[in-house]
């Protein structure tokens, strides 16, 4: 048995309800690129990207394998990165072609947002296994999407953007939830999550990478294999995806937010800027992922206090708490950094990846 539970799907659905997921993603049509660049002023780490904990340490790594990513000496030190830690160099446009893939949500809450989705969005496999590995059993499903890479993307390594009650990502920068997640000071408040992933074709490279023994312990490799899913409490678990079709060979367009992944009939798709195709690919050249994410509640009381507000953490007492445990754990002597300082030393504390693994 592992540190954190999985559940593995094999086949996940009929031949006739997997077909119907392919079908699905091909009539939405149209994927917009996801990117995690910071919007909006939060209150603390002015300037750092949203996910600046996984963008730090792809830069310090250089990629899933080492192997690149490494980014600009420049690039580095604004992310606040230290000296020596860096592999080889590839320009930041090509770090971020890499890993903004495409995503579009199929359902929000228990609603779908396109016909077809019901049985994935309440499949009852998903369910019991969530119950399973939170060992809680009020499931209630937050959000379906879907993620698309083409050639040449990839994954940086990540847990996932946890949820507390009253500190979340509508609110607060995502390193912050994800830092709280691994302090493990404020477990009274997270809402458990589980997530299920599944895979509709064959793909070469875009393994999913996962650490289900926590960051010390070897990482597990899915291939991405028609009609197959897992199920793992991503939050808690290190995972990321590796390069899709790896090789030197992969010509990787310059993708730049803002860009689509649409599909053009016969199997075949395109990336398009506006009107124009920047690139075009077969649908086996493509990775295509539904993810599933539900709150798992301990009892109706719990999701109720979540409903209603009753019990929420507020950000004051939330950085508070964290400054607390850096003095006791020797970070802060003297009064608290400023923010941008205290925000990295939040990261750099807290936020423990694995180490890279070769290739
Ligand atoms: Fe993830």
């Amino acid at each position: 048995m592992t540190l954190h539970e999985y559940v593995l799907f094999d086949p996940l659905f009929s031949d006739a309800d997997a077909e119907g997921m392919v079908d699905l993603c091909q009539r939405f049509g149209r994927y917009g690129m996801h990117s995690a660049e910071n919007e909006g002023g939060p209150e603390i780490g002015e300037g750092l990207t949203q996910r600046h904990d996984a963008v730090l340490n792809y830069l310090k790594a250089g990629g899933m394998h080492g192997r690149g990513g490494g980014g600009s000496a420049d690039r580095r030190r604004k992310a606040g990165a230290r000296d020596g830690d860096q592999k080889e160099t590839e320009p930041v446009s090509v770090l971020a072609a890499r890993t903004n893939y495409f995503r579009e949500e199929y359902a929000y809450g228990t609603r779908p947002l396109i016909e077809g989705i019901e049985p994935f969005l309440f499949h009852d496999g998903f369910v019991e296994a969530a119950r399973h590995i939170h060992g809680r059993p009020v499931i209630e499903p937050a959000i379906v999407f879907a993620n698309l890479m083409v050639p040449g993307q990839e994954l940086a390594l990540h847990t996932d953007v946890p949820e507390f009650r009253g500190v979340n990502r509508k609110l607060h920068p995502q390193w912050l939830l994800v830092a709280m997640r691994h302090s493990g000071l404020f477990e009274d408040w997270r809402m458990p999550i589980a997530t299920g992933v599944a895979w509709f074709h064959d793909c070469d490279g875009g393994e999913f990478a996962f650490y289900p023994d926590g960051a010390d312990g070897p990482p597990v490799y899915h291939k991405v294999a028609y009609n197959t899913a897992l199920l793992v409490d991503t939050d808690s678990v290190f995972h990321g995806v590796d390069r899709v079709a790896p090789g030197d060979a992969v010509d990787l367009p310059a993708l730049k937010p803002g860009m689509q992944l649409a599909f053009d009939g016969d199997r075949r798709w395109s990336v398009r800027d506006g009107d124009q195709a920047v690139a075009d690919y077969r649908w086996d050249e493509l990775r295509f992922s539904i993810s599933w994410k539900a709150y798992c509640f301990a009892d109706e009381d719990e999701r109720d206090a979540w409903r209603t507000h009753t019990d929420d953490l507020s950000l004051d007492a939330t950085l508070a708490t964290l400054v607390e445990d850096l003095r006791a754990r020797g970070r802060i002597t003297g009064d608290p950094p400023p923010s941008r300082e205290l925000a990295l030393m939040i990261i750099d504390e807290y936020i423990r990846f694995p180490p890279p693994v070769a290739a």
